[in-house]
């Protein structure tokens, strides 16, 4: 079997999130294909539109949502361009899934802080979802999430939903400047709203993701509020090209992210050279 050939998957449903993100939810052709897929939250996949190209996303949806999949995607380049002229029916590629994921099973019984920023929620919506549909297997639930400005904030319909849980504390925040008049959120950086949010370090557990600095200035805020560096998991988003760990071109110190990762904590980013 050839390792790079992809899947085919029909685009079944696009929701438009913000002037330039979308979801796609994607059906497999192959029924005997769909049956056998499974995945584990914080995995990844290599999504290709024919002709145009490969990129990697992570599977936003649960694994515990059987039959699709969900990528959300933001136009930046070649591939992303291509993929926001596809429409529903329409069929693209997919290799997967690759990569590690979040260790749930080793958090059930403890809190989770789900913390991100922007399009970074992608990931996490991914392992949310995994933890309120397993809600009786975890404390307490805290999310805590900023964006731009309101009209950058993803999964709005989710956000309200889970503001309206009482089982899930939800923060939200977008940067001064973003505001709308109806914003009833907090007008900050992710950071400040950790800060603001006080999430307890007992019995708990982190997940984190998003741009750059916005996980460059929580990790080690994180630590300060009590946080193990072992008990903060975030996922790298280093350019790839197979996901397979043959091609080298997402190596970072003596790791492939595609295989050794794309989630690492907080601990083991520590031991990676001065620019992660
Ligand atoms: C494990 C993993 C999970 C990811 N999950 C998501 C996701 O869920 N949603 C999402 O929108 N994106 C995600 N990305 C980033 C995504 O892969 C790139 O945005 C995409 O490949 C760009 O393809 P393109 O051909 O449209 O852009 P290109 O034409 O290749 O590049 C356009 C611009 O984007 C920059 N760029 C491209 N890829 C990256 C990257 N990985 N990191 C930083 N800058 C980059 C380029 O340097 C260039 O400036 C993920 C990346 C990884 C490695
Ligand atoms: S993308 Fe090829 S080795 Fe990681």
């Amino acid at each position: 079997m050839n390792l790079y050939q992809p899947q085919l998957m029909r685009i079944e449903e696009i929701i438009e999130e913000t002037g330039d993100t979308r979801t796609l939810k994607l059906q497999f052709e192959n029924p005997s294909v769909a049956e056998q897929f499974d995945f584990k939250a914080g995995q990844f996949g290599e999504y290709s539109v024919f002709g145009a190209g490969e990129c990697t996303f992570c599977i936003a949806s649960s694994p515990t949502r059987k039959g699709y999949i969900e990528a959300s995607f933001k136009e930046v380049g070649k591939v992303t361009r291509a993929m926001r002229r596809l429409n529903v029916g329409d069929t693209m590629g997919f290799r997967g899934p690759y990569g590690n994921h979040f260790p749930l099973d080793e958090m059930k019984g403890n809190n989770i802080v789900f913390i991100s920023g922007g399009i970074g929620l992608a990931p996490v919506r991914c392992v949310i979802w995994n933890t309120l549909d397993l809600r009786d297997q975890f404390k307490d639930v805290t999310i805590i999430y900023g964006a731009r400005s309101v009209a950058d904030l993803v999964y709005k319909r989710e956000l309200q939903g889970w503001a309206g849980r009482s089982d899930v504390k939800l923060y939200q925040c977008v940067d001064p400047g973003g505001e709308t008049p109806d914003w009833k959120g907090e007008v900050c950086f992710v950071p400040s709203l950790v800060e603001k949010a006080a999430p307890s370090a007992k019995d708990s557990y982190a997940v984190v993701c998003g741009p750059p600095i916005v996980i460059r200035l929580t990790l080690p805020l994180l630590e300060k509020m009590g946080f193990a560096p072992e008990r903060i998991y975030t996922t790298l988003e280093n350019r790839m090209k197979c996901g397979l760990g043959k091609c080298g071109r997402c190596n970072v110190g003596p790791y492939y992210v595609c295989k050794d990762g794309p989630v690492f904590t907080s601990a083991q980013l520590k031991a990676l050279p001065p620019e992660y």
